[in-house]
């Protein structure tokens, strides 16, 4: 595909059939993470993927934090019309239970550093989510893997690590429809 295509088909993916993902398509997933840019070029990532049942237990962790969790989530502000992080937690869950891939995007830890390293990781997931579009697959970034980010990452064994996002992939049993998006002249200001 086109990149101006790629750009203009991809939406996030929030319905998946069980199909598996071939390996060469993955492959060609996390080579895409990896051509990505990064600040001072540390490559600050880890990809972990689960499929399966490590995949579902993923959200089995999930599960259990959100049976304790009254209204609001432990660092999130009160529930709003626009966001509710119980809601999106559960549609997560079931999410990452459809899809038949999780990818875990760990980060050193590294103070100094902190703030470029999640831009350079939005990078990376972004990298993914574009050559997903362009092989056919769907895919969803998945923050709300962070309320359960210490559990999850020892889980996979790397509690020295933070997780900072999930992704998930796969095929897509919708088409869906293209989110609202801001017109350019709301969001560029041009000065000489
Ligand atoms: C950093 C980031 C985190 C996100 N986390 C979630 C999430 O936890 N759950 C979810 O359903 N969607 C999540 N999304 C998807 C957004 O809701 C989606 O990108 C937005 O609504 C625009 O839709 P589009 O991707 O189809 O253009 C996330 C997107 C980004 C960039």
């Amino acid at each position: 595909m086109e990149l101006n295509e790629v750009l203009k088909e991809r939406r996030s993916t929030r319905e998946f059939s069980n199909q598996k993902v071939n390996k060469e398509d993955l492959y060609q997933l996390l080579d895409a993470a990896r051509l990505a840019p990064s600040a001072g070029n540390r490559q600050p990532w880890l990809f972990v993927v689960l499929e399966g049942n490590l995949k579902n237990q993923v959200a089995g962790i999930m599960e259990e934090h959100i049976k304790n969790a009254q209204i609001t989530l432990d660092g999130e502000k009160n529930a709003t019309h626009a966001y509710n992080p119980i809601s999106s937690v559960k549609k997560s869950i079931q999410i990452i239970k459809e899809a038949p891939v999780l990818i875990l995007v760990l980060r050193k830890f590294s103070e100094d550093w902190k703030e470029g390293d999640y831009l350079s990781i939005g990078c990376a997931i972004e990298n993914i989510s574009l050559r997903a579009t362009d092989l056919k697959l769907g895919s969803l970034i998945i923050r709300d893997v962070v309320y359960t980010r210490d559990k999850i990452a020892t889980y996979i064994g790397y509690e020295n690590m933070e997780l900072v996002t999930g992704l998930a992939v796969g095929y897509s049993i919708e088409y869906p429809y293209e989110r609202f998006k801001k017109k350019i002249e709301d969001i560029v200001v041009c000065k000489e």
